[in-house]
């Protein structure tokens, strides 16, 4: 489905923002900052002290990996110290991910 940005950056705010930064050269948290995701290889921010499970996943992080990612993160990178869920509707992933994409870049 087509995300909404708007929708999306309501949804970040309040599932994702207490552990990350999505803006480029912002810092990090608990978690990675998020600026400049889309087309870099998972576990590859500098100064970020990564688990090996996130680390070694080898993925390009862009819609179709994040979209599976954040169905279950837990699945999709098993041993992750990502403690988040996941969102089960399709459209909350696609608005999240539109805002991503434009916040991110
Ligand atoms: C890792 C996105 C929620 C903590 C990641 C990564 C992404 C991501 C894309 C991998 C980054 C990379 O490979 O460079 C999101 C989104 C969230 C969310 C979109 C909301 C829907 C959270 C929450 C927490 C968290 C709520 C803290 C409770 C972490 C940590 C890692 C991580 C610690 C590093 C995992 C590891 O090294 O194993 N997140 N996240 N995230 N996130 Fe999140």
């Amino acid at each position: 489905p087509a995300g909404d940005i708007a929708k999306g950056a309501k949804i970040f705010k309040t599932k994702c923002a207490q552990c990350h930064v999505a803006e480029k050269g912002g810092g990090h948290k608990q978690g990675p900052n998020l600026g400049g995701l889309f087309g870099r290889v998972s576990g590859t921010t500098e100064g970020f002290s990564y688990s090996a499970a996130n680390k070694n996943k080898g993925v390009t992080w862009n819609e179709e990996t994040l979209y599976d990612y954040l169905l279950n993160p837990k699945k999709y990178i098993p041993g992750t110290k990502m403690v988040f869920a996941g969102l089960k509707k399709e459209q909350d992933r696609a608005d999240l991910i539109a805002y991503l994409k434009d916040a991110t870049k």
